[in-house]
């Protein structure tokens, strides 16, 4: 569990005391008390500023990186519909909406379609991202604070128009306002980025933040607000992200780090005597009511009794390192494109337009997708290249090459030339009528000759030097070709065999580098003896028995072990051409997920989501077969292939090496 995922229980703390009076006691049982009282005040909106922590999905209007508009964030909203909001449900603010018997959602401003009622009841402005230092929302290219004032001026006017002048003003007096922000100001602008620290010591820097919280809190009372809220900020060394970054050993031995918790302690105190300052100023003159609330010591207080309020575990995000994730912007990747060569790992619909009978585009197939729209990926949803082009800021989904219509822009940043059934063996694509590896890379060929007439050569060259290449093979090779069809067995013993896909996967990497590859990242293969099909086939009693079989994993091991050394070898041979070219294993991360199963919020692990899970894949999963209710309930979505919840942990177990390295 997280920060985030924390938001229902800091609710219940914080938010009661703040319209009715400060001295309030945060004792659950007065929340009935407390709504009669609000009922009396008659408050009429909500109006939220601020940061990720009161974003309901301002972030999904504009272009950056700190977006929550997929999945899982919203695994826990009605439907699971990812909003925007950075948690896996509500936000503290939709909680506080929702008690004071306004609405339950609190929605975005720059939501289009918002109706007129809608807006009336309150509005979200805040921007994730965003701080009372400019150059927070500047450097994470989201709305800044001043920004958001616009923005509710703009409101202003769009309301006037409705109900007129004097009853808009109204309208705003007696709506709630919340501010929340400043922990990006130090965690990501202050901490991270070396500007600031050149120009402020933390004191300085504090007192920096206040001056523009002093401002912020006095537009909004000039523009009619009379009761603010303004929440402090958390015990900052607690956060993931911080261990993450400033912990010597991030991964063994988190901890909070008390430097930055007493940094945010001492910034809170100084918030409250500012506010009090500011409410002393302004409440003869307007009856302005402006009040701290605190999370700090709710938070804190959360993570020491993290075991008694029924959380597991608070060291890491309860997204895996999704909150690292978060800090990068597209300015730090310079990648232009992704392109992607293998087989149904990676494989987004290419084998739509081939004759095979390894094919996916068809429900229950993508169910999870927009529009549950079958693209011929084999899963419910997208794929890890999918997740690894949107987080390179690239495009969402990496389309298929062969789809004809592709537009030389939409090629450009990224296509997928793999095709479900292929392998490292030239004897595996035949048996599923794939496409080879070879074919893969003369169509990465021709679609480079049209790049090249398009934009010249030079201009090629360099958008390939910075452009990612993927591959993801080798599962078919082992999985099908060796352990079930019977030719290579007679003619190789495992370890035999093992050494001529290295051959060919060695001669397929060295062929990319050829045309012009200078960043390759190669995933292994997984530990296939789990795989649902292998585990149906090769049980005694594989319904009710149903249990990993070791010594096919233990061949994919041994593979993937020669697959990263020979890796290795080929980046050590390439140390000062500038070439990186990266190993990435999955095979224990899958392992992980599969033994942890319930850790990360899964049911069953022994057999897919489709039919009965034992075999059923490609045509065997079609629209007259029953699907398990909740797929991310599931690790295999068909017999051989993952749901889309583990292709995203997979790829979140890949990020640190995409991030260092491609
Ligand atoms: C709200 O107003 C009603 C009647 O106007 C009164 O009976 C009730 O005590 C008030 N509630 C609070 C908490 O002030
Ligand atoms: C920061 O600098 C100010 C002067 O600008 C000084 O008064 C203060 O003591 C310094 N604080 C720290 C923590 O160094
Ligand atoms: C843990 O919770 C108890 C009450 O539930 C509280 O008294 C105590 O202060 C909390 N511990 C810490 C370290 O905050
Ligand atoms: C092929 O690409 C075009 C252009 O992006 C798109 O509109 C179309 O839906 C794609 N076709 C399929 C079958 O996905
Ligand atoms: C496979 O055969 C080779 C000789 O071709 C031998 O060196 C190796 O030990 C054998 N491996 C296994 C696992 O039997």
């Amino acid at each position: 569990m997280d920060y985030y995922c924390s938001y229902r229980i800091l609710f219940s703390l914080l938010f009661f005391e703040l319209f009715v009076s400060v001295s309030c006691s945060r004792s659950l049982v007065q929340t009935q008390q407390i709504k009669d009282s609000v009922k009396n005040n008659s408050l009429t909106a909500l109006f939220v500023f601020g940061d990720s922590t009161v974003d309901s999905g301002n972030n999904n209007y504009v272009s950056t990186m700190f977006k929550a508009d997929f999945w899982p964030y919203g695994i826990d909203l009605p439907n699971h519909i990812p909003t925007g909001r950075f948690t896996d449900g509500k936000l503290t603010t939709d909680f506080v909406a929702s008690h004071l018997g306004i609405k339950d959602y609190v929605p975005p401003y720059l939501d289009k379609t918002l109706s007129v009622e809608e807006l009336m009841t309150g509005v979200s402005f805040a921007s994730a991202g965003s701080g009372y230092d400019p150059l927070t929302a500047q450097t994470t290219r989201v709305i800044n604070m001043d920004k958001q004032l616009e923005y509710f001026k703009e409101y202003k006017t769009r309301i006037e128009q409705v109900i007129g002048k004097a009853k808009m003003e109204t309208h705003i007096r007696n709506a709630a306002f919340i501010v929340s922000a400043g922990t990006n100001d130090f965690v990501f602008t202050y901490f991270t980025l070396p500007v600031r620290r050149k120009q402020y010591n933390i004191t300085d820097y504090q007192n920096y933040l206040l001056q523009g919280t002093r401002n912020f809190v006095q537009s909004l009372i000039d523009l009619g607000a009379r009761k603010i809220g303004v929440v402090g900020i958390p015990p900052m060394g607690c956060l993931p992200v911080m261990i993450t970054l400033k912990s010597e050993n991030a991964i063994f031995q988190r901890g909070c780090i008390d430097y930055y918790t007493t940094v945010a302690k001492e910034y809170n105190q100084k918030l409250q005597t500012v506010l009090q300052t500011v409410m002393k100023n302004n409440a003869a003159k307007h009856g302005a009511k402006v009040i701290y609330v605190d999370i700090h010591e709710a938070l804190l207080n959360i993570i020491h009794n993290y075991t008694n309020l029924g959380f597991v575990e608070w060291k890491r995000g309860c997204c895996g390192s999704v909150q690292q994730a978060q800090t990068k912007t597209n300015s730090r990747h310079s990648t232009t494109a992704i392109f992607v060569f293998g087989d149904s790992t990676v494989d987004p619909g290419n084998n739509n337009y081939i004759t095979t009978a390894l094919k996916s585009n068809f429900p229950p197939y993508g169910i999870n997708l927009p529009n549950h729209t079958p693209t011929g990926r084999f899963s419910n949803g997208k794929l890890p290249t999918d997740f690894i082009a949107s987080h390179l800021g690239l495009k969402d989904y990496v389309p298929p090459y062969l789809n004809k219509s592709l537009s030389i822009e939409e090629l450009m940043t990224g296509v997928s030339f793999a095709s479900a059934g292929s392998g490292y063996d030239p004897l595996t694509p035949p048996i599923n009528n794939a496409i080879p590896l070879q074919k893969q890379l003369e169509y990465f060929k021709e679609f480079k000759t049209r790049l090249v007439s398009a934009m010249g050569t030079e201009k090629t060259e360099s958008h390939f030097r910075n452009a990612v290449f993927f591959i993801s093979c080798g599962t078919n090779d082992l999985a099908e070709n060796y352990f079930i069809a019977p030719i290579r067995r007679y003619q190789y013993n495992s370890t035999d065999y093992q050494n001529l896909l290295l051959q060919n996967a060695r001669t397929f990497f060295q062929s990319l580098l050829d045309v012009g590859a200078r960043k390759i990242g190669i995933v292994g293969i997984p530990p296939i003896g789990c795989l649902p099909v292998i585990v149906t086939l090769n049980s005694k009693n594989a319904i009710l028995q149903r249990g990993c079989i070791d010594e096919y994993s233990i061949v994919a091991k041994q593979f993937n072990q020669k697959l990263e050394a020979e890796v290795k070898t080929m980046q050590n041979n390439l140390l000062h051409s500038g070439i990186k070219i990266v190993y990435s294993d999955i095979y224990e991360p899958l392992l992980d997920i599969i033994h942890n199963y319930k850790h990360f919020g899964f049911d069953e692990w022994r057999r897919g989501c489709c039919g009965s899970g034992l075999l059923e894949l490609g045509y065997l999963c079609n629209r007259h077969i029953p699907i398990c209710p909740d797929p991310s309930k599931f690790i295999f979505w068909d017999s051989i292939h993952p749901t889309e919840k583990v292709y995203y942990l997979l790829f979140i177990s890949f990020l640190d090496l995409i991030d260092k390295y491609l």
